[in-house]
């Protein structure tokens, strides 16, 4: 059993090195801090995301420009307990234990709502929803990371339901260039070779959707030597997937040869009963989006009651006679069976996270209630520090065009 004290010890240390590898986060303190005033003073900070080493730089960056915070997280397995008990330490008001049960997960969240934030900050946008049933009257503002968040809020705002203006930070290029495409492709096969050991050479992988995620994910697993097969809706992706190389197929016939299928849609019930019953024996099932409703597991557990835990995140079902691995219970298998993106691009994303809080703070209260994108002049600062931090230059336009 690990000590209390150890857990804080080796959260110190991993928060310590991701911001050795996240430096545009001190720069972006030292640039909006002065000795007499610092950006986000007094500020009440709701806070909904994985607790991660990243997640910690972010907290304790966004402490030391004044804000008062309160933390849960965005999904129950995706709390790294070391950088919880680390940030305890550190005074924040933290409420997230890894494998949380569903109601404790929402008693969180319930927590930082109690403590009456003024600006929110989400992932998925769960809090956000929670919010709009339990409505505090402090909320002046929020912010939302993810793709899956972003639909779900641009919803509300389409029925006219949304309470507060939200920057939809996933909607940053900084954002889901980077960390959707190569935070995502390179931490989903680090979730499922962490998990599995599989060798990818040779493997028919069969990656659903091809936006951002799906994008990333193929070219990594493709990288590892890896037969990619791209199944889509759109067709414009799919010409797209078709164009980079890739086998395009309908996932009606990719079902018969997969050997992994990794869903990157954010959409419901990707993979069903009617693909699961063909599939060959010993496929891998595991999901790379926000949500654990891509995968029909449902359907999974009502044909094997008793699962063998193979080990931490494998789960082997039997379905009509054939073995089925699930990874990671169909939930978000990068940080389940990882340790999330790594740090150098989830500078990126909280960079943005950060200057649109500040943002907001300043703009406190005279925004309209909608759904806003990250303001370009961040956008484009955010990778001006990034490029800065990498010692990359580039030129400048010389003013003329033909
Ligand atoms: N989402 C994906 N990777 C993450 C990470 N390392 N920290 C926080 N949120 C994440």
């Amino acid at each position: 059993m690990t000590s209390r004290s150890s857990l804080v010890l080796e959260g110190r240390k991993s928060h310590e090195w991701a911001k050795t590898r996240m430096r545009i986060i001190d720069r972006i303190i030292k640039d909006l801090s002065t000795p007499k005033a610092l950006p986000l003073e007094g500020i009440r900070l709701g806070i909904c995301l994985h607790i991660t080493k990243e997640t910690s730089v972010l907290v304790m960056a966004l402490k030391a420009m004044g804000a008062e915070i309160a933390l849960c997280s965005a999904n129950p397995l995706s709390i790294q307990n070391d950088i919880a008990c680390f940030l305890k330490d550190q005074k924040i008001r933290i409420f997230a234990t890894r494998g949380e049960s569903y109601k404790q997960y929402h008693d969180n969240m319930l927590k930082v709502i109690r403590f009456k934030p003024e600006i929110v900050t989400d992932d998925g946008a769960e809090l956000h929803l929670m919010l709009h049933r339990y409505w505090s009257n402090n909320i002046v503002a929020g912010t939302e990371e993810t793709t899956s968040g972003v639909t779900r809020l641009k919803e509300l705002e389409l029925g006219r339901k949304l309470k507060y203006p939200i920057i939809a930070i996933n909607n940053a290029r900084t954002k889901f260039l980077f960390d959707n495409r190569y935070g995502t492709g390179q931490s989903t096969v680090d979730g499922l070779m962490r998990t599995t050991s599989v060798f990818l050479p040779g493997k028919h992988a069969i990656v659903c959707g091809y936006g951002w995620v799906g994008k990333g994910v193929a070219s990594r697993l493709r990288g590892m030597g890896a037969i990619v097969t791209v199944t889509e809706i759109d067709p414009i992706r799919a010409l797209e997937a078709h164009m980079e190389g890739y086998e395009v197929s309908h996932l009606a016939s990719a079902c018969l040869y997969g050997d992994i299928f990794i869903t990157c849609t954010g959409s419901y019930r990707i993979i069903r009963k009617e693909h699961i019953d063909r599939m060959k024996d010993g496929v891998f099932l595991c999901n790379a989006g926000h949500f654990d409703y891509e995968i029909d597991i449902d359907y999974i557990r009502s044909q094997d009651r008793k699962p063998k835990e193979i080990r931490p995140n494998i789960q082997q079902y039997i379905v009509k006679g054939k073995c089925v691995y699930l990874l990671a219970s169909g939930r978000v298998i990068n940080l389940v069976g990882a340790e999330g993106h790594p740090p150098e691009v989830m500078a990126l994303s909280f960079a943005n996270q950060m200057l649109s809080i500040v943002y907001l703070a300043k703009k406190m209260g005279s925004l309209e209630t909608k759904v806003y994108d990250v303001p370009e002049h961040i956008d484009r600062r955010i990778s001006e520090y990034a490029l800065n931090s990498f010692g990359i230059g580039v030129d400048q336009s010389n003013g003329k065009s033909f």
